[in-house]
């Protein structure tokens, strides 16, 4: 909402469900979407990229999922973020899934505009959803020539809240008490130490990974690129998807979720 305007061309990498979300709001904003498809559960793939950044050299900014939560496959951020530099495009990267389960390096990587969420691997309540811009973003932001589309998006507003003359001007009435819960999620997160989340998601999958290949049931995602927070694991033949997820629910008090998508009915999601 913020980077695009009405006529404004972007290149969406679309590799499961939030890839075609994200081509979902380009096209809201008014802006043309041009997308580069991949196999769901594999990658973005960044020659592919390559090659629309030079078909389409008017292009402003480069979108993708870090973490595709709909397969579990994690794409490689600091890789595109350099071709979209190389091509003069910013980067709009969501990060939802991947904050806080694996590297995500948003200044060495050099990210512009990345959003996240609080209610994955910051095991926080939902309805929050930490930002974060570039001077180059905040630039583009600044030199808008129409308003942000959406009031309650808008971060020329909000950057007023931040750092505006005066600071705190009122933009909206903040969600105090998801704020002190998002607080406290970090501050247990520090405690713990980034690296060490990080590896104790590799731990857990490790562990899960085990059990389930045991079990006889294989990842969709391949090792390379698979995420540790997001399993997704083909379901047998002859096995009823909602009655095993409900019995896993009822019974074991464990919640899983359903295939999303092209993998609906296919593949379940273990978190
Ligand atoms: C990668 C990704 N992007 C975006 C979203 C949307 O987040 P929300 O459901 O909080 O709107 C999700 C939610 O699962 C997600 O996993």
């Amino acid at each position: 909402m913020n980077l695009l305007e009405p006529g404004d061309k972007v290149i969406v990498c679309r590799n499961g469900v939030f890839g075609d979300r994200m081509r979902e709001n380009v096209e809201r904003c008014g802006a043309t979407a041009v997308v580069v498809d991949d196999e769901w559960g594999k990658p973005v793939d960044p020659e592919k990229v390559e090659e629309a950044l030079k078909a389409n050299p008017d292009a402003s900014v480069l979108a993708f999922v870090h973490a595709e939560t709909s397969t579990g496959a994690l794409s490689d951020a600091k890789t595109l973020a350099e071709l979209a530099r190389k091509h003069d495009c910013l980067t709009i990267v969501d990060t939802v899934t991947s904050l806080g389960g694996v590297p995500l390096l948003v200044d060495e990587w050099q990210l512009d505009a990345v959003y996240s969420g609080s209610q994955k691997c910051l095991s926080c309540v939902p309805g929050l959803s930490p930002v974060t811009f570039s001077e180059k973003a905040v630039e583009r932001i600044r030199n808008r020539k129409s308003k942000v589309q959406s009031w309650f998006l808008d971060q020329s507003l909000v950057l007023g809240y931040w750092s505006g003359e005066g600071k705190r001007s009122y933009h909206h009435t903040a969600p105090v008490n998801a704020l002190y819960a998002l607080h406290e999620s970090l501050v247990l997160l520090h405690n713990e130490g980034l690296e060490n989340a990080w590896q104790r998601h590799r731990d857990a999958h490790e562990l899960l990974k085990a059990g389930l290949e045991k079990l006889g049931l294989s990842f969709v995602v391949d090792e390379a690129y698979r995420l540790p927070q997001l399993n997704a694991v083909y379901i047998p033949d002859g096995v009823d998807d909602a009655s095993v997820r409900s019995r896993l629910l009822n019974d074991y008090n464990l919640e899983i979720g359903a295939g999303l998508g092209a993998l609906a009915g296919k593949a379940w999601r273990i978190g």
